[in-house]
């Protein structure tokens, strides 16, 4: 089998899966998708390539390579589907939210005046998110009113037309998250993500403590639930938990996976790569 695996920036996690295929000895064979120029007519460009892994953590670089591979014939994982899903707040939301799945109570809000009204009924603290984005960033906190007013105006004059689509949340106060890693129909690992002191997110690329999580029959139903309502195969479902119930925050569709591997000592990347021998 001759993997394609597409990303544009090699990271710990690329390098990972890279090492794995050479030793179980499968071929695979690294794109830059900065450096790509696609074919829309005339069928398959990369003869040799059986299966593409995309692992572009630009949304834009991931999705428009997957749309046009997809079209040539290949099968990438994951999908275009998966990615416009899970790529968008909004999308996750409302996809889960069809499959019956628990989230925190979610609004979406077309001006500054409407986001306020929203927010009248959320109530506050309440979090306000970039439809597209990850990694905490641009991810905010409303405490009160006035900063509600103060950081809404914000993004009314400063941001892009996308900023102005308000995606509003209840605050969910527990401490930490649970990150559960999905690969094909098993829940191979699950860590704790606990708040970054000083901050109100436990993003562990921003620095957030994790710990080994055991996965549960509950957490494995639900991440399972999830990643099938996204169309995921390889993606990391993230829960917040409130009193007994576990709720989910969001699927990642091209999720880190260094740090779980250092809370959980689970060899993630050989699963990934078992994964795609099973794919052909
Ligand atoms: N509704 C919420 N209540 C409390 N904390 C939240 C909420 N939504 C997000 N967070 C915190 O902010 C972090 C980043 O938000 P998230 O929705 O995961 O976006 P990103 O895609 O940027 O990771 C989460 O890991 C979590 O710690
Ligand atoms: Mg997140």
């Amino acid at each position: 089998m001759n993997i394609g695996l597409i990303y544009n920036q090699i990271s710990w996690e690329e390098k990972a899966i890279v090492e794995e295929a050479k030793k179980q000895g499968i071929q695979i064979q690294p794109y830059d998708s900065r450096k790509m120029h696609l074919k829309i007519q005339d069928g398959k460009e990369f003869s040799d390539i059986d299966l593409f892994l995309q692992r572009s953590v630009s949304y834009t670089k991931g999705l428009y390579s997957t749309v046009v591979l997809e079209s040539q014939g290949f099968r990438v994982i994951n999908s275009t589907e998966c990615q416009e899903t899970c790529g968008n707040k909004l999308k996750t939301s409302v996809a889960l939210n069809r499959c019956g799945i628990v989230t925190p109570k979610t609004y979406v809000a077309f001006s500054y005046e409407s986001a306020l009204k929203a927010l009248e009924e959320l109530g506050y603290p309440a979090i306000l998110k970039p439809l597209i984005g990850s990694w905490g960033r641009l991810v905010a906190i409303l405490k009160d009113e006035q900063s509600a007013k103060a950081i809404l105006e914000s993004r009314e004059v400063l941001g892009s037309f996308l900023h102005k689509v308000y995606y509003l949340q209840e605050f969910i106060n527990s401490g930490r998250d649970i990150r559960a890693f999905v690969i094909g129909e098993s829940v191979v690992a699950a860590m704790y993500r606990y708040l970054i002191p000083g901050d109100w997110r436990s993003n562990a690329t921003i620095g957030a403590k994790a710990d080994s999580c055991e996965v549960t029959s509950e957490i494995e139903d639900l991440a399972l639930k999830a990643a099938s309502a996204t169309k995921g195969e390889i993606v990391g479902v993230d829960f917040f938990e409130r009193e007994e119930q576990l709720l989910v925050n969001e699927v990642n569709h091209a999720p880190g996976f260094r740090h779980i591997v250092s809370a959980t000592e689970i060899n993630i990347a050989e699963k990934i790569v078992g994964y795609l021998l099973t794919c052909e």
